[in-house]
């Protein structure tokens, strides 16, 4: 059999490189992430504050693929090579943004529909690139009409992966996968393709490498924050571990003082951790109040306080519960 290939996916406002950095010194199981989205900037500029997250030096823990979000060939061209010069081999296209601000200037999602449009780009593009491309795209904007159109087309470029999430755009992050397109996906496509979406738990994702065989790689978003574990437990076929939660409140403690080192001012500190137990929170039973009770904390003794009480409370239940 051969080995687990395992992808952190690309959360903006969540795996950023100081994310990225920790969970691999805390967790680890992924083999690399793709970085959020960096939009390119009309008239072939780049706008340094968009990259910074890419910078070599911000990135040794981790291998990472950057992505762009662009439908203009011309700065796309620009920005990778810019990318591929920092000594990235590959960058991947965003073919899957849902939003409608990105979505309906026909950009992520909103540019599956026009199978022309994507012809020419890459066509414009594919020959003047430093590196190789890769894509990560959804089933379509409205229906999955939009990928079994694409797929013939993008098989006859020389990609060196595509990413499918098998939902539409419309569903965003909502409603089921639909996984009999993916595998209708699969039997289609030459190029290698990894599954993105809804792999929550290890018999999930048991469940799926076991009807789809043909899957190059596996790419884990929203639930490796809810449980850092699991891409451990899925690429060592490990236990759960006993120190769980000190471990999560180590990670935690880490990051918190990874952002105060970068952000000008607590609150800005406070909002994206505040923004992270969206998810941490789904670790734990009936941490509604408790958690709401962190989320409410302005202050930054109070939250970390909130945060330390939160962590040794749930310790001391699972304890009982153990013995
Ligand atoms: C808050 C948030 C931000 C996201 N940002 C990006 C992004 O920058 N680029 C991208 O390709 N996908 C992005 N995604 C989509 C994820 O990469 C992934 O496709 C999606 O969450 C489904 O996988 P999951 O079920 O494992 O979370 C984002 C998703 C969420 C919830």
């Amino acid at each position: 059999m051969s080995p687990i290939r395992l992808y952190m996916a690309p959360m903006k406002g969540f795996t950023d490189h100081l994310f990225r950095s920790a969970f691999a010194e805390h967790f680890g199981g992924f083999d690399l992430a793709v970085a959020p989205f960096i939009p390119t900037k009309q008239g072939y500029r780049i706008k340094k504050k968009y990259v910074k997250d890419l910078l070599p030096e911000n990135n040794t823990r981790m291998q990472v693929i950057p992505q762009i979000l662009s439908k203009t060939a011309g700065d796309f061209i620009v920005l990778a090579n810019y990318l591929y010069d920092l000594g990235y081999n590959t960058v991947n296209w965003n073919l899957g943004c849902p939003y409608p601000m990105v979505a309906n200037k026909q950009r992520g999602s909103g540019m599956l529909p026009h199978t022309d449009l994507i012809q020419a780009f890459l066509d414009r593009v594919l020959p003047e690139l430093h590196g190789t491309l890769s894509i990560k795209m959804r089933l379509g904007w409205k229906d999955n009409s939009d990928i079994f159109r694409l797929l013939p087309l993008i098989d006859t470029y020389p990609l060196s992966e595509i990413i499918i999430h098998p939902r539409t755009g419309l569903q965003r992050y909502e409603g089921v996968v639909d996984l009999d397109a993916f595998e209708a996906c699969l039997a289609m496509s030459h190029h290698p393709v990894v599954y993105n979406g809804d792999i929550r738990t290890v018999d999930d994702f048991k469940r799926l490498s076991q009807r789809f065989d043909g899957v190059y790689a596996w790419m884990i978003g929203r639930w490796c924050i809810a449980d850092p574990f699991l891409p451990g437990r899925i690429t060592t076929s490990g236990n759960e571990a006993p120190d769980k939660i000190l471990r999560m409140q180590q990670f935690h403690e880490a990051l918190f003082t990874a952002y105060s080192q970068v952000f000008k001012g607590p609150s800005h500190v406070m909002d994206k951790m505040k923004g992270l137990w969206r998810y941490f929170s789904l670790a734990f039973k009936d941490c509604k109040k408790s958690v709401k009770k962190i989320t409410k904390t302005r202050q930054p003794d109070k939250y970390l306080e909130r945060v330390n009480m939160f962590f040794e409370t749930e310790a001391q239940l699972r304890k009982s519960i153990n013995q």
